[in-house]
């Protein structure tokens, strides 16, 4: 069982279920499921990004990497100093609490750290926490030099939901059936339909395509000049991806640190994700001229960069400092935590190679 909401919580998810059934009734009681997570995480005020609510760190759903200490940043550091030429920028998109952007502004002594983010609450979560330290945009920039970081960005991009019937391809979407949201499809078209039958799957199927973040990639693609765009996010390889194991595919939710398959619970009070297909992310870079630089476990990539050394740093005789550090590090990579569920992507332009986090163990050939 889930823990039931505070009662303002309630009045702002219902006051969301009111939007969306605004929604449903212009749609004849229907909405894609990627409008549905669009307006369940983004809806401004009331969607789960962009409402008052604690989201990350310990009172909040969920931790990720720079929330649980400096570790994941420190060595991430090396990666961009690597990539990074003199006069230009470091571009982080959403930027969470601003934890990440802290340590590495303060590890990479940069003047030039931009933060695009869509939610106005954590932007101003993040200006309250770095001040002047960082710039922030509205939008993408039309001409980018430098090193792009989207560190659990892609997972809470709207992902489309399909289903694989004997009967054909169908959109999942939402409909509310006596009071309460439900599952309903309708037979796909358009883009959503040409890329689901690219992918091969035994019938039936349900699982996701992300094509809003396949966009993404490609207005970056269009907008980098030189340099590197970094994903860290949780997700798989196309093959792996659509796994015939795989048959409920990736949609996930978190409430107070229980992650559950319930895409109704409270819109607006739980984060829904999609883990990333990495390979269509890469196609999508390769399609707007990037190339591949590397791709690996984030366990592999951290190793790359120097996790050791960088916890060498710590003295283990100071057991109140060292053992959270190596309780970290153990986070970052035992493969049955972070290490292995979570992967690395950098895609780039004319940058120089090969790159310090995918010296050993890259895996770019199985996008
Ligand atoms: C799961 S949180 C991760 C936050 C942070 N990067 C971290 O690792 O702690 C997802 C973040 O991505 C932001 N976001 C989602 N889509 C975005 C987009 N298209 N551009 C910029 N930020 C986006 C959300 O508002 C939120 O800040």
């Amino acid at each position: 069982m889930l823990p039931e909401p505070e009662a303002d919580a309630l009045a702002a998810s219902a006051m969301l279920l009111e939007r969306m059934r605004r929604e449903l009734k212009g749609g004849g009681n229907w909405i894609g499921f990627a409008r549905y997570m669009e307006l369940a995480l983004y809806a401004p005020g009331l969607g789960y990004y962009a409402g008052a609510s604690a989201k990350l760190g310990a009172p909040g759903d969920f931790a990720t990497a720079p929330e649980m200490g400096t570790l994941f940043a420190r060595t991430l550091a090396r990666q961009v100093a690597q990539l990074l030429q003199p006069g230009e920028a470091i571009l982080e998109f959403g930027a969470g609490s601003g934890a990440l952007a802290e340590a590495l502004i303060g590890e990479l002594e940069t003047k030039h750290y931009l933060i695009l983010e869509t939610s106005a609450e954590l932007r101003t979560r993040q200006e309250a926490r770095l001040g002047t330290r960082a710039q922030w945009i509205d939008r993408l920039p039309e001409h980018f030099r430098g090193v792009m970081l989207a560190n659990e960005v892609a997972d809470a991009m709207p992902a489309h939901a399909l289903a694989w019937r004997a009967h054909g391809i169908m959109e999942r979407g939402v409909s509310e059936i006596g009071g309460k949201l439900s599952w309903a499809e309708r037979p796909a078209s358009g883009e959503l339909l040409a890329a689901a039958r690219r992918i091969e799957v035994p019938v039936p199927y349900e699982s996701e395509i992300g094509l809003v973040g396949r966009a993404w990639m490609k207005l970056l693609a269009a907008r980098l000049e030189r340099g590197a765009l970094l994903v860290i996010d949780y997700g798989f390889p196309q093959r792996e991806y659509y796994h015939p194991q795989r048959a409920m595919g990736t949609l996930m939710c978190h409430y107070r640190h229980r992650a559950h398959g319930d895409v109704f619970f409270h819109p607006g009070l739980q984060d829904i994700t999609a883990h990333v297909d990495f390979s269509a992310l890469a196609q999508a870079a390769r399609d707007g001229g990037l190339e591949v630089l590397g791709y690996a476990n984030q366990a592999q990539f951290l190793v790359n960069c120097g996790i050791t050394e960088v916890l060498e740093r710590e003295d283990p005789a100071d057991a109140a400092r060292y053992a959270p550090k190596a309780a970290e590090a153990q986070k970052l990579l035992s493969p049955a935590e972070m290490g292995e569920l979570f992967k690395v992507l950098a895609v780039g332009r004319g940058a120089q190679r090969p790159l310090l986090g995918f010296a050993r163990g890259d895996r770019s050939h199985t996008l």
